[in-house]
């Protein structure tokens, strides 16, 4: 018998009204994306980096339009949305800096109790300095400390390097990928190279074909009209992670990346998901996917 086809509502945080109620028999996952924390960053994290062009742009575009307070109010909505799990698809920092992380974290703090999941964007993932790793990799395993990904729900929480793996969740087989990277300064494209292409297939053929399943990444594959993520600014790999929605593989991948939400319906009921920019645009996602 077929899976059947997830839902999905892109809400914004002035909708305060007719949020989706919850039925039973679906698990549920509340989307949000690229919160872009950026702090001042000191002369010597600036230097001889791709960060001074990252911090260029964030005062020239982002730094008055950036609403940290959207993540208290989208907090406050947990009760009454009733997630079976909150999932952040990345670009916590503008820089990647520990400071921005840090800041985060405590953002994120009340979305700790609901099964906080969280996969790094490029952003996170900025520059190639060991530090900058280091502390992703701590950021990381904060935010995932309730996840496992032998879909266990305690003991040892999901480390950054043992990525792509696969995290249950109530009957919901969802696959985190990391294809974030430091990249040349003219980009800001994921790779999803060979090796990871190939765990990806390996820990998709381990879900019974019966199990509902999706796949968060931060870079969609496709865009809102269905064409391939470009090169530069989207995902190297793109037409091979579209192949697992299109050939019905998964039933969705959820994003961030693009700062404006969108959703591509496949046939077949498969959706490519992108929630868009909480504090920026304003935008998150509420998807339910039918419980066997
Ligand atoms: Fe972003
Ligand atoms: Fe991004």
């Amino acid at each position: 018998m077929p899976r059947s086809a997830p839902t999905c509502h892109l809400l914004t945080i002035d909708q305060k009204d007719n949020l989706p109620e919850k039925h039973d028999g679906v698990v549920r996952l509340l989307h949000f994306s690229d919160i872009h924390i950026g702090l001042h960053p000191s002369l010597r994290d600036l230097l001889f980096t791709k960060r001074i062009l990252g911090y260029l742009n964030h005062l020239l575009r982002r730094r008055h339009r950036i609403h940290a307070e959207f993540l208290q109010e989208l907090a406050m909505r947990l009760p009454q949305l009733q997630p079976d799990a909150v999932l952040c698809t990345g670009d916590l920092s503008s820089i990647g800096l520990a400071t921005e992380f840090q800041a985060a974290e405590k953002l994120l703090e009340p979305f700790l109790p609901y099964n906080l999941i969280y996969v790094p964007g490029n952003h996170d993932r900025y520059v190639s300095d060991g530090f900058a790793l280091d502390t992703l990799r701590q950021t990381f395993r904060h935010c995932n400390h309730g996840c496992n990904d032998d879909g266990s729900s305690s003991g040892h929480g999901l480390e950054l390097d043992t990525l792509p793996a696969i995290v249950t969740i109530k009957g919901l087989a969802l696959i985190l990928l990391n294809p974030a990277r430091p990249v040349a300064y003219h980009l800001s494209c994921g790779v999803l190279d060979p090796a990871m292409q190939a765990r990806l297939d390996a820990l998709l053929a381990t879900i019974p074909p019966e199990t509902p399943r999706a796949i968060a990444c931060h870079f969609p594959p496709l865009m809102p009209d269905g064409s391939l993520a470009g090169w530069r600014h989207g995902l190297r790999g793109a037409s091979f992670l579209a192949e697992k929605l299109t050939s019905g593989e998964v039933d969705a991948i959820l994003s961030g990346h693009e700062h404006r939400p969108f959703q591509l319906e496949l046939p077949g009921g498969h959706l490519q998901v992108c929630a868009g920019s909480l504090t920026l645009a304003g935008s998150y996602a509420v998807c339910d996917f039918p419980r066997r």
